[in-house]
């Protein structure tokens, strides 16, 4: 078993219900991954992914191996059949099958270089340990798509929802740097597969996702209009998907305030951190009462665990 996309998910709510199974009583499989290792191999930059996945594995009783790749490993050659006269070092065609000999799982941390389009939809990184590793790979944010993130956000909102249907935005806030769209990716997929939930977009026009990946969601490029009577806010930038990788838009109106908040039905606000202060979401938001972005990254652990623990029961 891989766990690659939210598309791996059977019934999001059961997976929810078992991720909040394992939060209650983390270390009741602590023997379920003895003599077993991890391998997480990244090719970014981490704070929550790395400790929290780490974290998980070692709640299961696994090992735990890390390495940083970009700083410490080979440069690797995706292509078959390169002739390798140039900058990589490595093909992953030997790094794969290498790095599956010491690990039992191989997770993956690789984004979009949000350069090419299609080389990062065709997802090269990660794809290649799919096609060269012997073990099973997990994804840890990949160019389109971080569905740990976006499982650990379900089993958020699972706790904080009220009885009623609720009403979930994602809403796009600006950002100095472009960043990928694997987040929102994830968290589109994730809601799509809520039954009990209204959703909605909102992002100012030409920022669309990838429509694929968007299908029907509804889409409201007021954002004003989109937060009202709103239970959820998840703020989050992506850059252009259209004009790809490109920041076209710096508007500090989207960001979220106090203002924006209570155009909301107390709404709570989610962000899978981290953020930049004051640019995608004002101190007094994030600093509120209903801010529940730290119990979302501790979130990360039972969604890493819940992944972990069936794959060592289910195995390749
Ligand atoms: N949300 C998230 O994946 O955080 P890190 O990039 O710090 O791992």
């Amino acid at each position: 078993m891989n766990f690659i996309s939210i598309q791996n998910i059977d019934s999001l709510d059961k997976w929810v219900k078992q991720a909040l199974k394992i939060k209650k009583n983390p270390l009741k499989n602590k023997k379920l991954g003895k003599n077993k290792t991890l391998g997480m191999l990244f090719f970014n930059s981490s704070l929550r992914t790395r400790l929290s996945t780490q974290k998980a594995a070692m709640n299961l009783g696994m090992d735990v191996i890390v390495m940083n790749f970009n700083s410490e490993g080979w440069t690797l050659e995706f292509q078959d059949g390169a002739v390798m006269n140039q900058g990589s070092s490595e093909h992953i065609k030997e790094a794969a099958a290498v790095v599956s000999q010491y690990c039992d799982i191989i997770a993956i941390r690789a984004f979009a270089g949000l350069v090419d389009k299609e080389k990062d939809n065709a997802e090269t990184v990660i794809s290649g340990f799919l096609k060269y590793a012997s073990v099973p790979v997990v994804n840890m944010e990949s160019a389109t798509g971080h569905p740990m993130q976006s499982l650990a956000d379900a089993i958020t909102m699972a706790e904080h929802k009220t009885k009623h249907r609720a009403k979930v935005v994602l809403t796009w806030a600006p950002h100095p740097r472009a960043l990928p769209q694997a987040v929102p990716n994830s968290f589109v997929e994730m809601m799509q597969k809520q039954e009990d939930m209204d959703f909605v977009i909102t992002h100012p026009e030409g920022y669309e996702l990838n429509p694929e990946i968007t299908k029907d969601s509804v889409i409201e490029y007021d954002q004003n209009k989109a937060f009202e009577n709103a239970d959820f806010i998840y703020a989050k930038n992506w850059s252009n998907y259209n004009d790809y990788g490109k920041i076209t838009n710096t508007d500090p109106n989207w960001t979220v305030t106090a203002e924006k908040m209570a155009l909301t039905n107390n709404a709570k606000f989610m962000h899978c951190l981290p953020v930049r202060r004051n640019v995608i979401v004002a101190d007094e938001v994030i600093d509120s009462e209903n801010s529940v972005v730290i119990e979302q990254a501790n979130n990360r652990t039972y969604s890493a665990q819940l992944v972990l623990q069936k794959i060592l029961k289910n195995g390749k």
